[in-house]
């Protein structure tokens, strides 16, 4: 059987299309709050290539998680307001019905969320929440079902996979759940998969085994990649290209290379400073972004940055630079002032990121 047979007329010829896999277009998705509107992504565009693997970073609250579930439809049914087009295979998602949402879920484009012990149900065994999407979207038999779910698990590198599926979350360690959420985003064969933050909380050992697993695993089943992160150091080895988010908005997007030999955005040099680098002598404190991102309810007037830039000047507080382009297509940034080569280039102004 082949697991894709009944989606092919839903979305014809989509791998011969030369078009990107995924065309998000000024994406907004603000929230209603008694406090007032929260714009949590304001105006996002990002495109996704086939067989790519588009980074989406930025810091806390900066709208990672929200754009991910945006992307996908996943918003809470009241209170919320969106805009813009998704398009996925030559289709806008956002002018779907719940129905014809559902027949993507999983099967088109899935989702590994950012904290296993809340999206897997902890009174639900292992391989019940594994066979229970293969039974419903591929229509497999119960026997059929178990054999899959066992063969996944070892895909994703789980010991002895029999004796895991009767097992309940809580028994497993954090690494383990993460890699049963793998398995069950993958278990259904999705072209897209958004990886939301998939290794946030995990030790640095296992974190690399993860996404080294994920990389492998999309190699092998051919699938596109938005891997979600507050880390650079994370896709800094393992995406194609980079989106770089600051407060609901995408501040710059280049390629992974161009990005960190030629940084415009001084929030994207700032990032870029707090990795860890490994040949630092251990102790060494990390440069952090000093202030704090601003409210989305009421966004500071100008670029977003502004008031935590080292370089910013009076333009900057007033009026909001446009995301423009720097030297090709594929590397747009918003800044009055860009960084060369990651070199300000006018005097600092107050303290903030080390120039
Ligand atoms: N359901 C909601 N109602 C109101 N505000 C929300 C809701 N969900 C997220 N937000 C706000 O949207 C912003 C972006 O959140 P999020 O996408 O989770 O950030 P990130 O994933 O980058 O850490 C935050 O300010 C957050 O408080
Ligand atoms: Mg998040």
């Amino acid at each position: 059987m082949s697991p894709r047979r009944h989606t092919v007329d839903a979305f014809p010829d989509a791998d011969e299309l030369s078009d990107p896999l995924l065309q998000v277009t000024d994406l907004t998705t603000a929230f209603r709050t008694p406090r007032g509107t929260v714009r949590a992504v304001d105006g996002v565009s990002l495109s996704v290539r086939r067989g790519t693997t588009v980074g989406v970073v930025g810091e806390s609250g900066s709208g990672k998680t929200v754009l991910s579930r945006s992307i996908m439809g996943l918003l809470p049914p009241h209170g919320v307001e969106r805009s813009g087009t998704v398009t996925f295979a030559g289709r806008d998602l956002t002018a779907m019905s719940a129905k014809e949402l559902r027949s993507v879920w999983g099967l088109q484009i899935a989702m590994i969320f950012q904290d296993p012990m809340t999206a897997l149900n902890p009174v639900k065994r292992v391989g019940a929440q594994i066979t229970e999407s293969l039974r419903l979207h591929l229509g497999m038999d119960r026997g059929e079902a178990r054999q899959t779910a066992a063969a996944l698990l070892e895909s994703v590198g789980i010991p002895s996979p029999e004796k895991r599926l009767r097992a309940y979350p809580s028994q497993l360690s954090g690494g383990m759940r993460q890699r049963v959420m793998i398995a069950i985003a993958l278990a259904c064969g999705p072209r897209l998969v958004l990886a939301d933050e998939p290794t946030t909380g995990l030790d640095v050992t296992i974190q690399a085994q993860i996404l080294d697993l994920l990389g492998q695993l999309q190699d092998e089943r051919h699938m596109t990649m938005i891997l979600v992160t507050h880390d650079l150091g994370v896709v800094a080895t393992r995406a194609d290209e980079i989106v770089v988010m600051y407060a609901g908005k995408v501040v710059e997007r280049a390629p992974t290379a161009t990005l960190f030999a030629d940084p415009k955005m001084p929030y994207t040099r700032a990032l870029m400073d707090s990795i860890p680098r490994l040949a630092d002598p251990s102790g060494t404190r990390l440069a952090t972004i000093a202030g704090r991102p601003p409210e989305l309810i009421d966004p500071p007037a100008g670029c977003r940055f502004a008031p935590r830039c080292p370089w910013a000047q009076d333009r900057c507080r007033t009026s909001e630079p446009p995301l423009r382009t720097a030297g090709s297509e594929a590397h747009t940034f918003a800044c009055w002032y860009p960084l060369t080569n990651g070199r300000p280039s006018v005097p600092v102004t107050h303290d903030g990121v080390a120039p």
